[in-house]
């Protein structure tokens, strides 16, 4: 007999102290089934202020070991323990390699404040922790990068080159990519790391075009992810929280191409939204949770033998949790 799992998972989900939460790029029939959902930062705090003792997340890895960073005493477990794929592009290895590059062109260890991207790895976090850095994500960049240059110190910034640069511009600053023609530390404000999400770089200046010439008053509305050039010609860039805030403020009737994952793009399709991209743009990563893999996990915790369990070592528990400490003191 099959199973119906939507049905068990409202049943396990009664039953069982925990908290489903979800990501806006979840499949739909996974979106649906979540208490808590939201952009990167609103998940974070939703979790930390959240009194369940189990916290089943579907998203991908850096969400989930977020949470147990700055909720250590909870139990985190992951329908699919799914990487994004730009948070693999860095390690504590190379974010070492990005202070010496820095170093061996004169500006001294001291002088370097890091601030990740919360698409990174925990041992990147405690890295960036131990360094009196913090983290940011696409909603609160401009606030968190701000707050660093109080410092008077140089920015590094991993490991979205993108975002870097974005709010870089925005805020009339100089940046440079390590590896991208001259990157001077000394000439920058912000140095970014070489990282990107190639669902985000999927958007071109040729999809904008497009849509323009289509219908002339039409909005371009995208993720800070995307490259430079596609949210200097857009009309709007923010987090996912924020572009469907966008997009709802918006006259019912205005049209608007949205640059970020064909998932969260999909659910707003009756708000005379479009899809900026020839080439659907899903993660594959976010993709892989399924509702079976949801009612599995659940499961497993009725059956006291909890699969998919979020560990991470005290050490870089302390240090990365010092790294989103910081910021979320910052409102
Ligand atoms: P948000 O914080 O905007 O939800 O972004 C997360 C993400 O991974 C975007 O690709
Ligand atoms: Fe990572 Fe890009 Fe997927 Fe976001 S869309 S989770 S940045 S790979």
């Amino acid at each position: 007999m099959s199973i119906d799992y939507k049905a068990e998972i409202e049943r396990l989900k009664k039953e069982l102290d925990v908290t489903v939460v979800a990501h806006f790029y979840q499949r739909d029939e996974v979106f649906e089934m979540a208490d808590i959902t939201g952009d990167s930062l609103e998940l974070a705090r939703k979790c930390q202020a959240d009194s369940n003792p189990w916290v089943v997340f579907c998203g991908v890895g850096f969400m989930g070991q977020s949470v147990k960073v700055i909720a250590p005493h909870k139990r985190v477990l992951m329908p699919k323990v799914a990487d994004c794929a730009m948070a693999r592009m860095i390690d504590a290895s190379y974010f070492d390699d990005s202070v010496d590059y820095m170093v061996e062109r004169g500006i001294a260890k001291e002088n370097i404040l890091p601030i990740t991207y919360i698409n990174s790895d925990a041992s990147v976090k405690a890295k960036v922790g131990e360094m009196g850095g913090l983290v940011c994500t696409s909603s609160n960049a401009f606030k968190i990068i701000e707050k660093g240059l109080e410092s008077g110190k140089k920015i590094l910034f991993v490991p979205d080159r993108c975002l870097g640069q974005n709010f870089a511009n925005s805020m009339g600053l100089k940046s440079c990519v390590i590896g991208e023609g001259e990157c001077d530390p000394k000439e920058a404000d912000i140095i970014c790391f070489n990282g990107f999400c190639s669902v985000h770089q999927l958007f071109t200046l040729d999809d904008i075009a497009f849509y323009r010439e289509r219908y002339p008053d039409i909005k371009i509305a995208v993720h800070p992810e995307c490259d430079p050039k596609i949210v200097e010609a857009a009309d709007f860039s923010g987090s996912t929280s924020q572009l469907i805030k966008y997009v709802n403020d918006l006259d019912p009737e205005q049209k608007v191409a949205i640059g970020t994952e064909y998932n969260l793009v999909n659910r707003m399709r009756e708000r005379n939204t479009y899809v900026l991209s020839s080439t659907k743009p899903e993660c594959p990563t976010m993709n892989e949770t399924t509702l079976e893999d949801l009612y599995l996990t659940l499961k497993s915790i009725e059956d006291g033998e909890p699969i998919n369990e979020i560990i991470v070592d005290p050490h870089t528990v302390k240090y990365a949790n010092l790294a989103l400490e910081r910021m979320l003191a910052i409102k």
